[in-house]
């Protein structure tokens, strides 16, 4: 709606380590084999951080100096900087005072948002608001993980899947019509049952008992997970659109979690969108959790036009999930 402020994001920067661990390096590992982890996932690769003393908050610094540098921003002149993110460097302080540290943003405040998966919805829902109200007008939203230090690599199960990245984009007032238009964000903690990480937290903090039961490392119902996911995306981009008086014609793409390439078929199956329109990397950085949608805007930049009616979707741990209707502003 031209005249009404909305956020617009002016630029995306992602970072991802060098370091590859590949499907044939993971048959070494676990008992698992590449055909498997293709066809099952769609996984070829993921990155994993392995320079030492490096965490979230380093993989956050150098997205965001790249996206400071591409779009000519000071980081003084930065009000606030979000982090999703369940891998923090720390339990406290928050990841993302860490970050404005590491890149002197003397003038920002910031905080994390845990939402796993759809970490960067979440924060991206809530950066715009400080946006669209006037309150600020230039807010960095990352999404970041470190998935690699809470994996249990004799798991099979969650070990083929997770990878670790980083992306920023930056918020900024537009009034022509671009920008974060709508957005369905939803939560169900019964969901916690199907993916957690169990100890570590006040429930069970940390012991040698927790530790040799292997109890600090994420667990998932892959099965369960998968359901809810498909569901949980097709019903909120549904929603989007029909509160948005739009048909799935209207859109030009649509960038999903990259969790599992069978999830992502199923949810533009369901809604019948063509695939040449849908983001996809997972076969390089398999799932980044709260990066992974940044990541994919970040790579999908250049084909991305003004004006390009998008819809981020998202599906994650607590469970969380949602869908983001956005005009793409340059
Ligand atoms: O980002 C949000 C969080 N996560 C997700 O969205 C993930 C959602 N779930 C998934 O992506 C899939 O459920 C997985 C990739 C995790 C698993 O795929 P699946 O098709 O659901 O497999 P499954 O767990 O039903 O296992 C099928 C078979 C089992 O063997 P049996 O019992 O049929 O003999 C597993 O033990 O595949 C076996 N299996 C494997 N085999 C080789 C499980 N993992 C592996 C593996 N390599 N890595």
């Amino acid at each position: 709606m031209p005249n009404k402020i909305h956020a617009a994001i002016t630029g995306v920067h992602g970072w991802v380590p060098e370091d590859r661990l590949t499907n044939f390096d993971l048959e070494k590992m676990v008992d698992t084999n590449d055909e498997w982890i293709t066809s099952r996932t769609g996984i070829r690769e993921r990155r994993i951080l392995k320079t030492p003393g490096w965490a979230t908050s380093d993989m956050c610094t150098e997205a965001v100096k790249g996206l400071l540098e591409k779009t000519g921003t000071k980081p003084g002149e930065i009000d606030m900087l979000i982090v999703g993110t369940i891998t923090g460097d720390m339990v406290f302080p928050d990841t993302a005072n860490t970050v404005c540290d590491k890149i002197g943003a003397k003038n920002a405040f910031g905080y994390d948002i845990n939402a796993a998966c759809s970490g960067f919805l979440y924060a991206l829902a809530t950066g715009a608001q400080f946006v669209q109200t006037e309150t600020y007008s230039k807010v960095v939203v990352v999404g970041a993980d470190m998935m690699s230090s809470i994996i249990d690599y004799t798991d099979r199960n969650t070990c083929v899947i997770f990878g670790d990245g980083a992306a920023a984009v930056l918020l900024e007032p537009r009034k022509d019509g671009t920008g974060i238009t709508d957005f369905v964000l939803r939560g169900d903690g019964s969901g916690r049952e199907f993916l957690h990480m169990k100890a570590g937290g006040s429930l069970h903090p940390p012991s040698a008992e927790t530790v040799a039961a292997r109890e600090h490392y994420a667990w998932q119902d892959g099965k369960r997970v998968f359901v809810h996911a498909v569901r949980g995306m097709t019903s909120t981009v549904e929603s989007l659109l029909r509160r948005n008086k739009m048909t799935i014609e209207d859109v030009n793409w649509i960038v999903p979690h990259q969790a599992n390439m069978r999830i992502i078929t199923s949810v533009a199956e369901h809604l019948e969108f063509p695939m040449e329109r849908v983001t996809i990397n997972i076969s390089k950085y398999g799932n980044t959790t709260a990066a992974t949608l940044p990541l994919c805007l970040w790579e999908y930049e250049d084909r991305f036009k003004k004006g390009d009616n998008i819809i981020l979707t998202a599906f994650g741990g607590g469970f969380t999930w949602g869908s983001i209707y956005l005009v793409w502003a340059y």
